[in-house]
């Protein structure tokens, strides 16, 4: 059967780096047919530029999701319409540049679509995941496989998880940096995880440096938030696509330090 990486947030130029030294390996090591990241905080933390898009792709991620920071680049927004392997998410407002949805092509040829959504609960106002979900699900070709649920609140993120078993592949959550060891098969046979964590540096705050975080907390007196160096760990989760059933056969949550 197939094999599917999904890795969660990207954060920063030196994680894109050292996945450009290490792709190639893994996915040998791993048997990896596909490789889809959700890349939203790869320009400092915020963001991603068209640069850093074409940098992901030739180093052998062959789909992007992206989150709540999508639009942080606004040079991003003519990639997002023009390219079919990075998508924003679905419930972004029906205006907004590009697709909810997004196809990675594995080297053999064979394609996986997969969609991204935005939870509401302690998050930005943004149309409705169910409804969003529902429209993309209807659509009679082009049916992702995988949902990578980008939300604050496990509750939310499990709710739907639960809602889509059975009619996707995979519901993958991201967007807390943490990954959560709740990974397995739901009833109906979709694979599920609240939460892969995030690929970047491990020490830090989240990807930030803890001693640019500090000082804002302490004294309200707001500094930027610089992202941290060193120590690069990619989180995400390995699963098993199974073609006949359209759904998965395991998933294996992984962390893979690449130093
Ligand atoms: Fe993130
Ligand atoms: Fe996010």
């Amino acid at each position: 059967m197939p094999v599917l990486l999904f890795l969660g947030d990207i954060v920063g130029q030196e994680t894109i780096d050292m996945i450009t030294l290490h792709l190639a390996r893994i996915r040998t090591e791993w048997g990896i047919d596909w490789v889809v990241a959700n890349a939203e905080n790869a320009a400092n933390g915020s963001g991603i530029t068209p640069a850093q898009f074409r940098k992901l792709r030739d180093a052998g991620i062959d789909g992007i999701t992206l989150g709540d920071h999508a639009l942080r680049k606004r040079e991003i927004a003519k990639i997002l319409d023009q390219e079919s392997t990075i998508c924003r998410p679905a419930n972004f407002p029906p205006d907004a540049p590009g697709r909810g949805w997004a196809m990675a092509k594995s080297p053999s040829g064979e394609v996986l679509y997969f969609t991204a959504v935005l939870g509401r609960t302690f998050m930005k106002p943004v149309d409705c995941p169910f409804r969003a979900l529902d429209l993309i699900l209807a659509q009679p070709v082009q049916n992702p496989w995988l949902v990578d649920i980008h939300a604050e609140a496990t509750g939310e993120k499990v709710l739907l998880g639960q809602w889509l078993d059975g009619r996707v592949g995979a519901v993958l959550g991201t967007h807390t940096h943490i990954a959560t060891s709740d990974e397995g098969i739901l009833p109906k046979g979709t694979a599920y995880i609240t939460d892969v964590g995030m690929s970047g540096p491990s020490i830090g705050v989240l990807g930030r440096r803890f001693d640019s975080i500090l000082p804002s907390v302490l004294t309200g007196v707001q500094q930027p938030f610089e992202v941290a160096r060193g120590n690069i760990v990619l989180c995400g989760a390995l699963i098993e696509v199974n073609r006949i059933s359209g759904l998965a056969d395991s998933i294996k949550r992984m962390r893979i330090p690449l130093g």
